[in-house]
């Protein structure tokens, strides 16, 4: 049997660098640490640092209760609140936002001193949304839908700069720039979609277009696991979607000559190794 793992498997950057933030801290003995929300949507992982010492904040309220200790933020990154608050409270801060994120936070705080108009591109509701929001002087507008787009009414004659969440659909952000750009404001759009989704899509096509069996690793609720089950199962009928290596079937995958493995963007390296490994012996 050989084995064929996508390069673009499981974490993506911002998130490998978060993750590892956290450890470091942990290994260099620091304590209390605090992150301000999961650093990542999977269990193993917060469960693991959990047993390590550190807990997850879910609210603001959380961490004003806090006294003392080390507030890691994570790839999402926050408004400018939050720093101060941590700042005020004498707690010690170490900033794990992802850099193409924090870019974002730049560009809006620069662009709404500058009294432009901030539009986010992407979902209110989302934590990375909540914090770009944090950093605009002015209060930004978020649109998600066409149907949103076509409502927009900015009454005042100033400048519009157009952002986008980093995991945003391109192909949609692109359709609603385009509704906007009907309303002839004075705008500048800056693309600021990161494209590890994409890429992970990408290559998982591929690979899967190329072996005999292809493995799908990723949380049962997961939906990009979900999506990229699709795109390879698409490409390979032999798709299997496990979450972990106890789920693996090796008697199903012995009579195949090439397999090919990919994860979700929550599927920690170890797991994905764990598979290969299994399927090599
Ligand atoms: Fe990940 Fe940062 Fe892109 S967190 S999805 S590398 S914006």
């Amino acid at each position: 049997m050989q084995v064929r793992v996508a390069k673009s498997a499981g974490f993506c950057f911002g998130v490998q660098r978060a993750v590892d933030t956290v450890y470091e801290q942990v290994e260099k003995g620091v304590r209390p640490i605090y992150t301000f929300g999961p650093i990542i949507h999977n269990e193993v992982v917060v469960r693991d640092l959990e047993e390590k010492g550190v807990k997850v904040l879910n609210s603001q309220k959380e961490l004003e209760a806090l006294q003392e200790g080390t507030v890691i933020i994570r790839s999402h990154g926050v408004g400018k609140e939050i720093y101060e608050r941590i700042e005020r409270k004498g707690l010690h801060c170490v900033d794990a936002t992802c850099p193409f994120v924090k870019k974002i936070h730049r560009t809006v705080e620069k662009e709404s001193r500058a009294g432009k108009q901030i539009i986010i591109i992407g979902n209110d509701q989302h934590p990375e949304v909540e914090g770009i929001k944090g950093w605009c002087s002015t209060p930004a507008v978020v649109i998600e839908s066409a149907e949103q787009a076509e409502k927009l009414r900015i009454l005042e004659p100033i400048p519009l700069c157009v952002v986008s969440q980093t995991t945003f659909n391109y192909k949609k952000f692109k359709d609603l720039v385009e509704i906007i750009d009907k309303m002839k404001y004075d705008r500048v759009v800056v693309n600021t979609i990161c494209n590890a989704t994409e890429e992970r899509q990408t290559e998982a096509r591929r690979i899967a277009g190329e072996v005999d069996a292809m493995i799908v690793i990723g949380g049962s609720h997961s939906s990009n696991t979900q999506k990229l089950f699709e795109i390879c199962r698409n490409e390979c009928r032999n798709t299997y979607y496990i979450q972990t290596v106890h789920d693996l079937n090796l008697e199903v995958l012995r009579s195949t000559g090439l397999i090919g493995i990919t994860a979700g963007a929550s599927t920690p390296k170890k797991i994905i190794e764990e598979v290969q490994t299994r399927c090599l012996n």
